[in-house]
């Protein structure tokens, strides 16, 4: 059964560019509530070990060093069916397929500098909370 939260970071081409502010709203006004979020700036270890999931991807180093590039916030979310309905709300990884209206169609730069991130399952939204957020941060 879905759960009723997932994660999100606003990626550093997105905060660097000022729309960390619209993209809250958005989020906002999409009817979720943000349960924890933080702005901070990822070591390349610390990125690394976020997207250790595409170790083997030939991306992977490229991604590793554009997260650690400068500051992201990073937020979980809470509304029903939240993966699902975020992921409807970011529109497709490559903002050259995501849909009109969709928070990557607005923000996003490249398949790389996408504005935003939204987990994938139920059980990494849990995982990439608590990997910045301890129990009594996340209300
Ligand atoms: S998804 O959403 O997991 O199905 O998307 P996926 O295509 O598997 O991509 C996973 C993350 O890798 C990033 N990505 C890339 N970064 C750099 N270069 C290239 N070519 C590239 N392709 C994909 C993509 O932005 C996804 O980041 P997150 O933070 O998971 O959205």
């Amino acid at each position: 059964m879905a759960t009723n939260r997932t994660f999100t970071m606003i990626k550093p081409d997105a905060v660097q560019d000022g729309h960390a502010g619209a993209i809250l709203a958005d989020i906002e006004k999409a009817g979720f509530r943000i349960v924890a979020l933080k702005k901070t700036l990822l070591t390349p270890e610390r990125a690394g070990e976020f997207y250790a999931v595409h170790k083997e991807r030939p991306f992977y180093g490229d991604l590793v060093k554009y997260m650690s590039s400068g500051p992201i916030y990073a937020a979980i979310l809470e509304k029903d069916n939240a993966v699902a309905a975020f992921r409807e709300l970011i529109g497709a990884t490559n903002p050259a397929q995501a849909a009109e209206g969709t928070i990557r169609k607005k923000y996003a730069k490249s398949i790389e500098a996408n504005a935003v991130h939204g987990s994938d399952s139920d059980e990494n939204a849990q995982i990439e909370g608590d990997f910045y957020f301890p129990a009594n941060e996340q209300f």
